[in-house]
Order: C-alpha cells, then structure tokens, then sequence
C-alpha cells in the first residue's frame, strides 16, 4: 500500500492574470497540494476581473468548492496600473470562460489571510503571485502574521537581473512598492518575524522570493503545450480526434484554454522578450512552494525602493553585505526549470484529461 503524506496546506494570493491561472491549475493538479483558499488582488486586471477569473479557472478545473476572496481594489498609496498588452482585456488572453458560478466569498481578503493564519498556527504556506497589497494589509493588521505562517512564497522582484516593467523593476513590486516594502521590513529581523521579536514558540522563517533572475527561466514553449496536449489525449488545440461529431469538435476545456490563453502571451513574449513562448513566472513560485528543492536561495539583504526618480520599485539587494544588515530574504538564485517543466506538463496534463 502506498504511504500517504500530509499535504502541504497553501494559501494562494494571485491577480488572475495568465501565469497565475496556470499556477492555480497547477496547485489543482498537485496531489500534495490542500488548496486552503485563493485571495484576489487587483494587478493584471482589476480586482472584480480578477475575482471573476480566478473563481473560472477554479471551475474549469472542477474545484467549485475553494473559498475565493476579494481585498482592497487599489495599491496602498499609487493607482491601479492594469497589463491588458501583456495579458489582455480581461486577463486570460484569447480564451473564453463560462462566467463563474460559485459564490464569492464574504471575507475580505487580508482578513482571511490573518484569520486562517491564526486557525493553523505556524502551518500554512501563503504563495503570492501578485503585487503586495493584500499582505501589506494583513501584517498591519496582524504584525504577528510571519510567526503564524509557516512560509511567505513571494513572485516578485528582480535582484541581480533587469526589470520587465522599468529597467530595474519587475512589475509586482512595481505596481505597489510601498506594499512590498512593508512585506519585506515586517517579515525581515527586525520586524514581528525576527529575533528582535523575542524567543516564541513557533520560530518564524525568512521570505522566499522568486524573481525575474529565475522565474525567466521558466520557459513555456509550444512544444511543452504539445507534450501537454498528447498526454491528455488531445491535440494541441485541445480538439480531440474522433470526438462525437466526428469533425474533431470534442474539445479537451483544459488544453482549449491553455492554448488560446498562451497564444496571446506567447505572442506578448515574441514582440517583446524575442521568443515565440511565455515565462510563465507564477507557476514556478508555486511549484517552488510545494518543493522547495527546484530552487537554490541565497539569504541577502533587500529593500524596496520608493523615493527614486528613475528606480522606483527596484527591490535593492545587498550582494556584498555592504550594509551589514542580517539578512530579510532568501532570494532564489537558481532554478531546476526542466524539472519543473517536466512537472508542470504531467499534472497539469494529467488533470486536463481527468476533465475531457
Ligand atoms: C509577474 O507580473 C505579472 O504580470 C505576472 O502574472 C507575474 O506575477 C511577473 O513579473
Ligand atoms: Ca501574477
């Protein structure tokens, strides 16, 4: 008989968003994975897109039953600068979903993140896919937060690599810096999180974050949507040969969206990163999350920078420990992409032909 292991339980705060649908199937897909609840911050598109996505893509993927909730619909301190060029109008690309019918939950998004926090203490582990602000929120309401999560999984950021946003910054922390610097500052040593906090029961851990420097290493080819495709038993359209009508218009939904949603991004990334594919950076926190192994982290010093006139967003790491500050972050420095590849076609394909 087979040994069943504990699942990893995982909060996801995402901003729906093409890689962060990719990333929830992928949590979907994750048999080690408890899908605690989703959090919704506005991003890629507004928050009710977002929320209106999120709870879509969870039902395509036949998890109904996942608590989604919304959070405050602007960063903390800057508008809402919205990505319909790279992700388009409504988020998903080229692809069409059935609006959602599962409710949408009644809690507020920080709120949720605090008080499942406070139900498992030191158990959960809160991924965020998205800009800050839904953890700024949490933390400045509960500076206990980074002792009752278990880990902080962070996309975002670019520490040793060029922005994808402005030169230096990559586009999470440079939607809502002053948010991301609140993450940072409080789950760092010398916030509620470190030693200065005092010697408590449930020892907090350091942030992981996956930046640019790694997540566009994660690299989704049309190959990798074929190899998807076949081991769901489709093409990869998602048509499904000798379907009923016969004419091939028995379509896998999965594989349908993948593909029409990755073709708006895969045509992003030719027109502006000089490949015909997509990073897809979300899918890699998350896998990252559940296994910590796909990546090597370094632990460094990083600030966010909010006063720059050309900088603004930059997330500032200490390399040299010129600074002499203790470190606030693991910032990942290398990734097993193939591995992860690997992975992310067979569950995710896996899941796709479980929902034909
Ligand atoms: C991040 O920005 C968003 O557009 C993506 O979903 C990802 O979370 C990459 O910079
Ligand atoms: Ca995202």
């Amino acid at each position: 008989m087979k040994e069943a292991h504990a699942r990893i339980p995982i909060l996801v705060d995402c901003d729906t968003g093409i890689d962060d649908s990719l990333a929830l199937l992928y949590a979907v897909a994750s048999p080690e994975c408890e899908l605690v609840a989703v959090t919704c911050t506005a991003g890629n598109v507004d928050a009710l897109q977002v929320a209106e996505n999120t709870r879509a893509v969870l039902e395509l993927a036949g998890r109904c039953d996942v608590e989604v909730a919304i959070g405050r619909e602007t960063p903390l301190a800057r508008a809402l600068v919205t990505t319909p060029e790279t992700h388009g109008p409504r988020g998903i690309g080229y692809a069409e979903l059935p609006p959602a019918t599962m409710p949408l939950s009644a809690r507020y998004s920080p709120d949720l993140i605090v008080e499942e926090a406070r139900r498992r203490p030191g158990e959960l582990t809160l991924v965020t896919l998205a800009p800050l602000t839904n953890v700024a929120l949490a933390v400045l309401r509960e500076p206990e937060l980074p002792r009752l999560l278990r880990r902080l999984v962070i996309m975002g950021g670019s520490y040793r690599s060029a922005g994808n946003t402005a030169p230096t910054t990559e586009w999470n922390v440079n939607v809502d810096p002053e948010s991301a610097k609140i993450v940072f500052e409080a789950f760092g040593p010398t916030g509620k999180g470190g030693p200065a906090a005092g010697d408590r029961s449930i020892a907090p851990t350091r942030p992981t974050a996956l930046g640019l420097d790694v997540t566009e290493r994660a690299r989704m080819l049309p190959e990798h949507l074929a190899a998807l495709a076949a081991r769901a038993g489709c093409a990869p359209d998602g048509s499904v040969a000798g379907g009923p009508s016969a004419g091939g218009s028995a379509v896998n939904p999965i594989v349908r969206y993948l593909a029409d949603a990755l073709r708006f991004y895969m045509e992003f990334h030719s027109r502006y990163d000089g490949f015909y594919g997509a990073f897809i950076h979300d899918p890699l926190a998350l896998a990252a999350a559940l296994d910590p192994t796909l990546v090597r982290t370094e632990a460094v010093s990083v600030d966010v920078e909010l006063g720059g006139r050309l900088t603004t967003g930059e997330t500032v790491t200490d390399w040299r420990r010129v600074w002499g500050h203790p470190p606030n972050v693991d910032v990942a420095v290398e990734a097993d992409s193939g591995r992860f590849m690997d992975r992310f076609i067979e569950r995710v394909g896996d899941l796709a032909a479980g929902r034909s």
